[in-house]
């Protein structure tokens, strides 16, 4: 695979670049890989059918398909993170990734990934906080989201960005071990947090991406599924 095999697909305005994306391989209208982007998403979303807020210019927000494959989806999630966060390097901002694959610059969130199945397709839904400052974040996530121009004072514009990031998506290597580096990070591993209602310190994650936490007794347990959150 290689960055000129995707088709670029440029929105000014859509709903989701997830459903948009759906849609046009449901009918069968796009095949291959290909990357849709928007310029503004009025319904973007999130996991867990949270909102994604990205009804403005200030951000990449990117579907990536792939029809006709057998990827697992959590190997196709692991590498969309571990491209951000290369990317992100590249871009000059040092990031980790928080479990299951939030990029995380700190303690916030900068980017996100919604990755859905359907028919033997898959479509991974990316959004990278780039030209954010605080106020223009909703006051609910103002202390949760970050961007790069928050971060490093460099504005990147989404196209470069995406560029970076194909390219990263079709060269890495190794990524188990790779997102393993990335969710061992100092600021993520030995971190206080909570899921499921547990409280566990972070060890890091396993080749087949389990996390590894350890719970207040000592034991460490391998979460398959879950939502962490800092405590
Ligand atoms: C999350 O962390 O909750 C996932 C957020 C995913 C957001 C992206 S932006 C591009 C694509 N279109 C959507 O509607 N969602 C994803």
């Amino acid at each position: 695979m290689e960055p000129r095999d995707f088709a670029w697909t440029h929105l000014k305005i859509t709903g989701s670049t997830n459903d948009y994306a759906k849609e046009r391989v449901r009918k069968r209208e796009v095949s291959g890989f290909g990357a849709v982007y928007a310029d503004l998403q009025t319904a973007g979303r999130g996991r867990g059918g949270n909102p994604w807020h990205s009804d403005n210019d200030k951000g990449l927000w990117v579907t990536l398909y792939f029809t006709d494959v057998a990827w697992n989806p959590f190997d196709a999630v692991m590498r969309a993170s571990l491209s951000v966060a290369e990317s992100l390097g590249l871009f000059g901002l040092d990031c980790a990734i928080k479990w299951p694959n939030d990029v995380i610059a700190g303690r916030k969130k900068i980017c996100g990934i919604l990755a859905e199945t359907f028919d033997g397709n898959i479509v991974i839904g990316i959004g990278v906080n780039l030209r954010q400052s605080a106020a223009d974040f909703p006051e609910s996530i103002r202390e949760s989201a970050t961007s790069l121009l928050l971060e490093t004072g460099a504005p990147a514009g989404n196209e470069e960005f995406l560029d970076s990031l194909l390219s990263c998506f079709c060269e890495l290597e190794d990524p188990e071990e790779n997102f393993r580096k990335y969710s061992g990070r100092l600021g993520i591993l030995n971190a206080g947090m909570e899921i499921g209602g547990e409280e566990i310190r972070i060890k890091g994650v396993e080749r087949d991406g389990a996390l590894l936490g350890e719970n207040k007794s000592g034991r460490i347990k391998k979460y398959y599924s879950g939502n962490l959150r800092w405590i």
